[in-house]
């Protein structure tokens, strides 16, 4: 086969790189080694910044976001006997809308199979080869037969834990970690949300978020060690510490039942530099992991996949110089993300092994955002996405 892109990873980066390449008229196919119901069963990210709205809006899939997502003007922090409102439109114009990744990605799924677009599940031992050439290939198996795509241009959208950026020789590549001592255990269940906007909840016995996905389907998460396994989590035990996380007020409203889905993730920041190497780039998880508490994993995967699918589409017309400076671009925004989500989760995670100094800090920084509407637009700011 040959095909002017080959993207490896049918996530929300993938499908909105090849939904976005097609539209403009290049060639894409994206490989994925998983099935589709596999990925669509992936409970993810919620929140989408203007940016990423705008995006699905360009690309011809805004229509049941338009319809179905809840556009949020502000968010709720309580912390530390504060409570802070921050008024993302007020103070910058601008909101949020909550929609989850998994409707995301039917929507990519639904218009990339309307134009007839490859999308190959269960592409197994996925391969790049010549990525530094003027030659590039993948090869891969697929129904127990080899198979080999040759093309122009590789782009790496496999998550953390895929091979496109272990590709890239470790003496070329600067890896940047830091680990936190925590995860969040999510339970997704058919119950209205806590509140209309976002509740941050910051308290000595750990992190809480309250989130939604829709007027009766709303997610939890709770601040865990990462020694704990889902099973040692009933429903009843999530509910109860949930409750004693918020403020006697929301806790009383809390509407509990059973949960329909429910998992750990392990916190992590991560950068890889640089996100391209020859004719592979990156985009996603595969170069960068944020700790959720910014609501900026996904949405930074949909600007890497803005700057490379623009740099891309101006290749082929001619001008290589967007494609040449995709990595350092893309890096300068993943930068000051990861620094955002990194304060987000310092200022609302309980640090047990840090001593009280730290949790004085917090209440001051929670004390001084509630009373300094600057540190409030500069939260706002960075909550709703930085520009590009
Ligand atoms: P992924 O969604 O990871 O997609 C990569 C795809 O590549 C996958 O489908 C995978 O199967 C495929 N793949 C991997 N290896 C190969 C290979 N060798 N060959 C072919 N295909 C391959 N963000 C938030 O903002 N809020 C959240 O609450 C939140 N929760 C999260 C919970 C978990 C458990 C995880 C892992 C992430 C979470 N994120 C969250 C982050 C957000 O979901 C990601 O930033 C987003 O999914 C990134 O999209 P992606 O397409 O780059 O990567
Ligand atoms: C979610 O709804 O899953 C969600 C919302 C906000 C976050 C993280 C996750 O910061």
């Amino acid at each position: 086969m040959r095909h002017q892109v080959c993207i490896i990873g049918g996530g929300p980066s993938g499908l909105l790189l090849c939904l976005l390449l097609r539209r403009a008229g290049v060639d894409a196919i994206v490989l994925e080694q998983r099935s589709r119901a596999y990925v669509l069963g992936r409970i993810r990210a919620g929140v989408l910044e203007q940016g990423l709205v705008d995006i699905l809006h360009h690309a011809g899939v805004g229509q049941r976001l338009a319809a179905e997502g809840f556009v949020h003007d502000g968010t709720l922090i309580v912390a530390h006997g504060r409570r802070v409102h921050i008024d993302f439109k007020a103070l910058t114009g601008k909101t949020v809308t909550i929609y989850g990744q998994t409707e995301v990605t039917r929507d990519l799924y639904d218009a990339l199979d309307a134009m007839g677009a490859p999308v190959l599940h269960e592409a197994e031992g996925v391969t790049i080869h010549g990525a530094e050439t003027d030659a590039p290939y993948v090869t891969f198996t697929r129904g127990g037969q080899a198979q080999r795509i040759d093309c122009d241009y590789i782009a790496g959208c496999d998550g953390f834990h895929g091979v496109s950026r272990r590709t890239i020789p470790e003496a070329l590549r600067q890896e940047f970690e830091h680990v936190y001592p925590f995860g969040w255990l999510g339970i997704l269940s058919e119950t209205p949300p806590l509140h209309h906007e976002l509740v941050y909840a910051g308290h000595e016995r750990g992190f809480a978020l309250c989130s939604m996905r829709n007027a009766n389907l709303s997610r939890h998460y709770l601040q865990v060690p990462l020694t704990d396994r889902v099973e040692d989590w009933t429903d009843e035990t999530f509910w109860a510490e949930l409750r004693r996380r918020l403020p006697p007020d929301l806790a009383e409203v809390l509407v509990t039942g059973p949960s329909i889905e429910k998992s750990i993730a392990p916190l992590r920041s991560f950068i890889s530099e640089p996100m391209s190497w020859g004719r592979l780039f990156l985009a996603g998880d595969a170069a960068h992991i944020v700790p959720p508490t910014g609501a900026k994993g996904l949405n930074l995967a949909a600007s890497d996949v803005w700057y490379l699918s623009q740099a891309l589409i101006a290749q082929y017309q001619g001008d290589a110089a967007p494609l040449a400076g995709y990595s350092a671009q893309a890096l300068a925004r993943v930068w000051k993300a990861s620094r955002f989500s990194w304060s987000m989760t310092r200022m609302l995670h309980s640090f047990p092994s840090e001593g009280p100094f730290l949790a004085r800090m917090q209440a001051a920084e929670v004390d001084y955002l509630a009373g300094a509407p600057a540190a409030q637009t500069a939260l706002a700011e960075n909550y709703v996405g930085l520009p590009y």
